[in-house]
C-alpha cells in the first residue's frame, strides 16, 4: 500500500471550524438573503458594509513609487518602520521602555507571524505555552505548527475579573514541570471575550514571571496587543500596562505583537511587528539572531508597500496627525455599537461578558448547537466552547437590537 504522502508529523493537520472559512459562508448566504447578519469578519467595517478604510493609508498606497511597491522589503525592516512602530506601541512611555530595555523590532507576516515564529523559536519542542481558557482559535494553529502545545488556566474568577489566582497556580506548576514558561496573554481588548486586564492585574503577572525568573527558570511572556488601539478609554491610557513592565526580571523577554492590520486596517498585507524587550542584552541578541532567521527561513521577508506605508506614515508628523484623526473616528464606530449592543442586551436581559474595547463581544452558553441555532435564523457569529463572539466590527447599528433578540433567544 502506498505509504501516506504526507509527513508524519503533518498526518493530523485539518483546519476546523476556520474563522475565515466561517466568515465566506456568511457572506455566500449574506448574497441570497437580505436579513442575514453577520458577526463574524474581525475586520472594521462601515455600518453600510464598506471596509474602514484610513484615507491617508489609501493616499499613499495609490502614490508609493515603484521601489516603494515592488522591491523586496529588508529583513530587518527599514529604521522608519522599526522606530515608527516602537514609538507607536508605547506612546507617552516610549522613552522610558528605552532607557530600562535593551529591544530589537522584527517585521513579520501580521501579528500572525510573530506570534507564530515566538511560538517556534521559544520553546522546546513537545511544550506547552500558557494562556487563558478563553483565546483566539489559530493560537492551535500556530501551535500545533511549531510542535508545542497550549495549557490553559481560566480567564475569569467568579466576579469576571482576571482570574489571578488560577493564573499564578498555573503558572508556577507549569514552570516546575517543564523547567520553562512561556505565557501568551492577548491584552487590552481580548479576542474574543472583550477583557481588559487592570494595571494591577499586569503588576500581578509580572510578579509571578519574576518568581518564576528567580529559580533560574527561561521565562518569555508573548503580549499580543493586536487591538491596543480600540480600547474605550483614551488611547494614550492604553500604553499604561507597560509601565509593569519596568519591574520585569532582567531575564525576561517580552515579545509585544504588533498588528497592521488592525492598527492599520492593512489585513490583506500582511503586515506586523514582533518587538522583543529584555533587560539582558544577551537575550535581545538571541531574540534578534533566531528571529530574523525565521524570518528569512519562513516567508524570506515582509510585504513592502505595507512597511513603506507605515514608515511613512510615522515619519511625517502630518500623516500621523490625519492618521490618528482618522483612528478617532474608527473608535467611535465601535463605541457607539458596543454601546447600543450592552443596552439591547441589558433590555434583553442577556449576559454578556464585561466589554472595555476592542472588535468583539461574547456570551457564554450552554447550548452546543449554538452555531446552527443561529444560523438556522441567519445569524453568523464564531461559536467556540462555550462562547460565542459577536463581531461588532462588521455590523451596522440598526441590525444590533434584532441580533440581541435572536441570540436571547438561542443562549
Ligand atoms: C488576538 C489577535 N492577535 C493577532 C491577530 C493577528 O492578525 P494579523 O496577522 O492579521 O496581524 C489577530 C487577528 O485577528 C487577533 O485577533
Amino acid at each position: 500500500m502506498l505509504r501516506s504522502i504526507v509527513g508524519r508529523h503533518a498526518e493530523e493537520k485539518k483546519l476546523e471550524s476556520n474563522i475565515l472559512q466561517i466568515s465566506q459562508e456568511a457572506k455566500a448566504m449574506k448574497l441570497k438573503h437580505n436579513d442575514v447578519i453577520d458577526a463574524t469578519v474581525g475586520m472594521l467595517h462601515h455600518d453600510e458594509g464598506n471596509i474602514f478604510k484610513f484615507g491617508i493609508v489609501d493616499e499613499l498606497l495609490k502614490n508609493l513609487t515603484d521601489a516603494e511597491t515592488y522591491h523586496y522589503a529588508p529583513v530587518r525592516g527599514t529604521k522608519a518602520f522599526g522606530d515608527g512602530v516602537f514609538d507607536w506601541v508605547f506612546g507617552k512611555h516610549k522613552d522610558i521602555i528605552k532607557q530600562n530595555f535593551h529591544y530589537s523590532v522584527i517585521p513579520t507576516t501580521g501579528g500572525s507571524g510573530a506570534i507564530s515564529n515566538t511560538f517556534y523559536n521559544f520553546n522546546d519542542f513537545g511544550q506547552s505555552v500558557l494562556i487563558p481558557n478563553y483565546y483566539w482559535s489559530p493560537y492551535d494553529n500556530f501551535a500545533y505548527e511549531a510542535n508545542i502545545n497550549l495549557s490553559t488556566f481560566l480567564m475569569y474568577d467568579d466576579l469576571k475579573r482576571f482570574n489571578l489566582e488560577d493564573f499564578r497556580a498555573k503558572a508556577l506548576e507549569l514552570a516546575k514541570k517543564q523547567n520553562r514558561l512561556c505565557l501568551l496573554l492577548n491584552d487590552p481588548c481580548n479576542n474574543p471575550t472583550g477583557l481588559c486586564m487592570t494595571e494591577e492585574d499586569w503588576q500581578e503577572v509580572v510578579r509571578v514571571l519574576n518568581q518564576v525568573a528567580d529559580m533560574d527558570i527561561p521565562v518569555t511572556l508573548i503580549h499580543d496587543i493586536a487591538y491596543i488601539d480600540y480600547q474605550l478609554k483614551p488611547a494614550e491610557a492604553s500604553r499604561d500596562i507597560f509601565l509593569s513592565y519596568l519591574d520585569m526580571h532582567p531575564n525576561i523577554l517580552s515579545v509585544v505583537v504588533f498588528s497592521g492590520s488592525k492598527t492599520f486596517s492593512l489585513y490583506g498585507f500582511r503586515i506586523g511587528a514582533q518587538i522583543g524587550l529584555s533587560k539582558n542584552k544577551d537575550i535581545i541578541d538571541s531574540f534578534l539572531r533566531v528571529g530574523d532567521y525565521s524570518v528569512r527561513a519562513r516567508f524570506s521577508s515582509v510585504s513592502q508597500p505595507g512597511m513603506s506605508i507605515i514608515g511613512k506614515i510615522f515619519t511625517t508628523p502630518e500623516y500621523q496627525k490625519s492618521f490618528a484623526d482618522e483612528l478617532i473616528e474608527a473608535r467611535k464606530l465601535l463605541r457607539e455599537r458596543a454601546i447600543l449592543f450592552v443596552a439591547e442586551a441589558e433590555k434583553q436581559k442577556l449576559d454578556i461578558l464585561p466589554y472595555c474595547g476592542g472588535f468583539f463581544i461574547s456570551i457564554q452558553t450552554k447550548n452546543k448547537n449554538i452555531f446552527k441555532d443561529l444560523a438556522n435564523d441567519h445569524v453568523y457569529v464564531i461559536s467556540m466552547k462555550d462562547l460565542i463572539r459577536i463581531a461588532i466590527s462588521s455590523l451596522n447599528l440598526a441590525e444590533i437590537p434584532r441580533l440581541v433578540e435572536i441570540l436571547k433567544k438561542h443562549i
